[in-house]
C-alpha cells in the first residue's frame, strides 16, 4: 500500500481484518477492503472476489498467506489435525488461485505470491503437517507457473524464516528462552522483521521481477541451514544419545 496499491485483506474473522484495514488506511492513505472468507469454502472465495472486483474493477496481485500451524509430533497428530492444515494451506491456496484465475487473471494476467516455509527442506521436527502442506504449495507454484505463464501470470513462493513480532514466531518459535541462542547461531545472527518480508513480496509483485516465475524466494537470513532440528533434544530427551553409545 505504501507503493500505491489499494488492497483487499480477507480472513475468517471479519473483525480482525476490519481492525487491520483501519490501521493500514491510516498509515498509507490507500483504500483497504476487509472481507470475510474461508479458503476451504470456494463459495466464500467467489463472493469475496466478486466484491473486490466490484469495488476496484481489477485485481493485479494475489497473495496466498492463509496458514494453519502448531507444534505437534507426528505420533500425537490426529488424522483431522493433519487434514485441517493441508486443507487450509494447500487446498486453500489452490482454491483461491483457481477462482482468481477464472474470475480475472485468465484474461488480464497477474501475479501470485504463495507464502510457504523452509520446514520441509530438512524435515523440521514437530512440523510434518505444515512442512508437507507448504512443500505441496511450492510444487503448486511451479505447476501453475508452467500452465499459466502464457496467460501472463507469474507465480512464485516466498518462504520467510523467523520474523519478530509475528503470531508464527510466538506460537511456533519454540521455547522463548532458546530464541536468542538458536538465532545467534544462524548465519545473519538475528531474526528478520516484517519490513524485510514486505520488501521481498514487493520485489516479486513488481516489474523488478518481471522475468521471475516458478521459483521460491527464501527470506530467512540463512537460518534453515542451521536451525535446531534434533528431534530427541527438542523433546527434551538429552540422555538419549549417551545411552545409545
Ligand atoms: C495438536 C491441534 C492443535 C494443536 C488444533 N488441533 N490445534 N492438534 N496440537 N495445537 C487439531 C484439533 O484437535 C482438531 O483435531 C484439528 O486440529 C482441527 O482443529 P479445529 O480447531 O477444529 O480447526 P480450525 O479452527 O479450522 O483450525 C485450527 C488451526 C488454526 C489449524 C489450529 O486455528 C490455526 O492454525 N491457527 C493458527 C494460525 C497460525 O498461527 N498460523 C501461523 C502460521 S506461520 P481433532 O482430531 O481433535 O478433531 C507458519 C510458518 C512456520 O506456519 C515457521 C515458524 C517459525
Amino acid at each position: 500500500m505504501r507503493h500505491g496499491c489499494h488492497t483487499v485483506i480477507a480472513s475468517r474473522n471479519q473483525q480482525r481484518v476490519s481492525d487491520a484495514a483501519k490501521k493500514l488506511v491510516a498509515a498509507t492513505g490507500q483504500q483497504c477492503l476487509a472481507l470475510s472468507l474461508d479458503v476451504r469454502e470456494p463459495q466464500t472465495i467467489t463472493a469475496a472476489i466478486d466484491k473486490a472486483l466490484k469495488k476496484f474493477g481489477k485485481i493485479d496481485i494475489l497473495i496466498n498467506g492463509a496458514a494453519g500451524n502448531f507444534l505437534c509430533a507426528a505420533s500425537s497428530l490426529s488424522f483431522n489435525a493433519y487434514k485441517t492444515v493441508i486443507d487450509i494451506d494447500t487446498v486453500g491456496t489452490f482454491n483461491v488461485s483457481k477462482i482468481m484465475f477464472e474470475k480475472y487473471f485468465q484474461d488480464h494476467g497477474g501475479v501470485i505470491i504463495n507464502l510457504t516455509a523452509t520446514l520441509d527442506y530438512r524435515g523440521q521436527a514437530f512440523q510434518v503437517h505444515a512442512g508437507t502442506a507448504k512443500a505441496a504449495v511450492d510444487a503448486m507454484t511451479r505447476h501453475l507457473a508452467v500452465e499459466w505463464g502464457h496467460n501472463n501470470i507469474r507465480v512464485n513462493s516466498l518462504a520467510p524464516g523467523p520474523i519478530s513480532g509475528t503470531e508464527g514466531m510466538r506460537r511456533l518459535g519454540g521455547h522463548q528462552p532458546n530464541w536468542d541462542r538458536n538465532i545467534l547461531r544462524s548465519p545473519l545472527q538475528r531474526m528478520g522483521n516484517k519490513t524485510e518480508i514486505a520488501h521481498a513480496a514487493l520485489f516479486l509483485a513488481s516489474p523488478l521481477a518481471s522475468y521471475v516465475t516458478g521459483t521460491v524466494l527464501v527470506v530467512d537470513g540463512g537460518s534453515w541451514l542451521t536451525n535446531a532440528n534434533d528431534y530427541m533434544k527438542l523433546l527434551g530427551i538429552d540422555t538419549y544419545y549417551p545411552s545409545k553409545l
